[in-house]
């Protein structure tokens, strides 16, 4: 596979940003109240694994009554959704996104919900930041998407004070859509193994134009040399479950009970939840 550069990774993101409008659905005007309140819609009604029935948005997995004053940054706020909860939650919020789409998208959310924070164009493998400047570093479904992942998890590290918490979402290697949708179907029906490795499958079917998929072992070695107290979830999206083509996937997921499909999925789910501590 060509390598891809970071120039890539930007045009990528910037021509189609996060909306979760997969089929081009949504028909309001992009940045529109009415479009991002609907591209919230879309993104937290996926997310069951974030909270407890009836509880509110990631309030399982971002706790926001500890935020109060805190200096947080999010890397890769996309348009804005987490960005908007963590500042609701009273934290001195820099969110930092590669395109410039993104950045008008989550400040006009912010702008929407009467919210302040530093929203600016950042490169998370070079943040523009001095050491230990943040308590909390947020990021969902971004680093593994950067050219040099090993570079923005150095450079969380630096802006991390000391005993800072780190929380993150990559994508999971040990998943069902990593080795049912990419190595079994696109690779040994579809025939991708005989052109490429199973990582360059995922990389190419997954979203964007970089993706790497991460064990928890492969993440865990990654934050080893500054992070302490190193826990990883696994969890994923309802369609991940009974991995069919779209037709058959929904008669046969009622057949499955729902307990089941999320045991399974806290198991074999495409993302890779992971909280650390910077270390002192
Ligand atoms: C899959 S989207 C996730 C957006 C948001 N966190 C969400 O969950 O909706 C990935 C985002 O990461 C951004 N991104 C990728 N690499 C980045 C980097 N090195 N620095 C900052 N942002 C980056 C992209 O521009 C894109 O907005």
């Amino acid at each position: 596979m060509p390598s891809r550069t970071q120039a890539d990774v930007r045009r990528w993101w910037t021509e189609n940003p996060m909306t979760y409008d997969w089929r081009g659905e949504i028909p309001f005007e992009p940045g529109s109240a009415e479009h991002l309140a609907e591209v919230e819609r879309r993104f937290l009604a996926e997310a069951w694994f974030a909270q407890a029935p009836g509880a509110s948005p990631f309030s399982g997995l971002i706790p926001f009554a500890e935020l109060q004053g805190k200096d947080v940054l999010e890397i890769g706020c996309g348009t804005g959704v987490h960005a908007r909860l963590l500042a609701q939650a009273g934290a001195r919020l820099t969110a930092v996104d590669l395109t410039p789409t993104a950045i008008e998208l989550t400040k006009r959310r912010l702008e929407l919900a009467n919210l302040d924070a530093d929203v600016r164009e950042a490169d998370a493998e070079s943040l523009p930041f001095p050491d230990a400047s943040f308590d909390v570093v947020w990021s969902w479904g971004v680093i593994h998407h950067s050219e040099h992942t090993d570079r923005v998890v150095a450079e969380i590290a630096r802006v991390l004070r000391p005993g800072g918490r780190l929380a993150l979402m990559v994508y999971h290697r040990s998943s069902i859509t990593y080795w049912v949708n990419y190595v079994l179907y696109r690779g040994v029906l579809r025939g991708g193994l005989l052109r490429e490795r199973p990582d360059e499958l995922a990389n190419r079917w997954s979203d964007g134009v970089i993706a790497r998929h991460y064990t928890r072992n492969d993440f865990s070695s990654l934050l080893a040399p500054w992070f302490d107290d190193v826990e990883t979830r696994v969890m994923g999206q309802m369609s991940e479950a009974v991995p069919l083509p779209a037709r058959v996937r929904a008669p046969v997921a009622r057949l499955v009970p729902r307990a089941v499909q999320r045991a399974v999925l806290h198991r074999f789910g495409w993302f890779l939840f992971v909280s650390a501590r910077r270390r002192s």
